[in-house]
């Protein structure tokens, strides 16, 4: 949510309160595979955030009558836990979580093969266990990769990540305080390999030509990110490959028997005596 912009957030070197420069991701990390129950999972740490995205389907879709006769149907259920921010967060699903589902589901929708499984349903569970902002847009980058993870065919990979308006300045990558006391915020969704926007919100006032260098900023990040989901994606099937291996027996090498010859027994065939042509009886 933007703030009044009046703290100084960023000092006269152009560094942010947490010593990043305006332009830089905070450090992530992405695992795959943390939920053994699910068809598909990750977890994702941007600075303090700390999120569990978990991939089940696509399967059954409960009551059927909500089932798309085309296509699958994307749920996603944001959720943050009652111990991830300061205040305790009322386990009760909110407006905002309500609103957080939405709009990463219709950004998945956008990628994924929705029409090979007809009346089916994808569900997506996103559990924020530590917040510090920008979480929207780490679960959408998590809930990718757990597709991914879960072998559910999509066009690319979404990356997202926010950017800024701070003390006039745009900056990528927000943290809770740039957040709450910025003047605006910008979370994007973007998948490089297709070059598509899936995700664009807007909180805050900004001039055009700030708007399209928040956009470019966020598209810069997202193909840093995108790296990252690729590096971790990799690193989960090399891992799988390298324990299924099974290295190839190397059997010590046999000298080659010399058999001792055999005298064939096989009796040299006969040739077949020639009759002697029989003479002409003379009458
Ligand atoms: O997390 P994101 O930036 O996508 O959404 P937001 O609504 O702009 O929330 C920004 C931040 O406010 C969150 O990441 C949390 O750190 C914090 N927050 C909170 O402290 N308590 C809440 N009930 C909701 C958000």
């Amino acid at each position: 949510m933007a703030g009044d912009g009046i703290v100084q957030l960023i000092d006269e070197k152009g560094k942010r309160l947490d010593g990043r420069s305006v332009d830089e991701l905070r450090p992530i990390e992405i695992k795959i595979g943390v939920i053994e129950n699910a068809d598909g999972s990750a977890e994702i740490r941007m600075g303090k955030n700390i999120i569990i995205a978990a991939v089940y389907g696509p399967r059954e879709l409960h009551p059927k009558h909500r089932a798309l006769p085309n296509e699958a149907l994307i749920q996603c259920f944001y959720r943050m836990s009652t111990f991830s921010v300061n205040d305790r967060k009322s386990p009760a699903p909110s407006r905002r979580e309500k609103e957080i589902s939405m709009v990463i589901s219709s950004a998945l929708t956008s990628v994924v093969l929705t029409e090979k499984f007809p009346r089916t349903t994808i569900d997506v569970y996103l559990q924020v266990l530590q917040a510090d902002g920008g979480t929207r847009c780490a679960s959408l980058t998590a809930a990718s990769v757990a597709l991914a993870d879960a072998g559910v065919p999509m066009r690319g990979l979404i990356s997202s990540v926010a950017t800024g308006l701070v003390n006039d300045k745009v900056i990528l990558d927000l943290y809770d305080i740039e957040d709450q006391k910025g003047s605006g915020d910008v979370p994007i969704g973007y998948s490089p390999i297709l070059d598509e926007v899936s995700l664009i919100q807007l909180d805050g006032v900004f001039t055009v030509d700030q708007f399209v260098e928040a956009l470019n900023l966020g598209v810069k990040g997202a193909n840093e990110i995108y790296e990252i989901q690729k590096k971790a994606l990799k690193q989960k099937y090399t891992s799988i490959r390298a324990e299924v291996a099974v290295e190839p027996k190397v059997e010590p090498k046999e000298e080659p028997k010399i058999e001792p010859k055999v005298e064939s027994k096989v009796e040299p065939k006969e040739e077949p005596k020639e009759e002697p042509p029989k003479k002409e009886q003379s009458e």
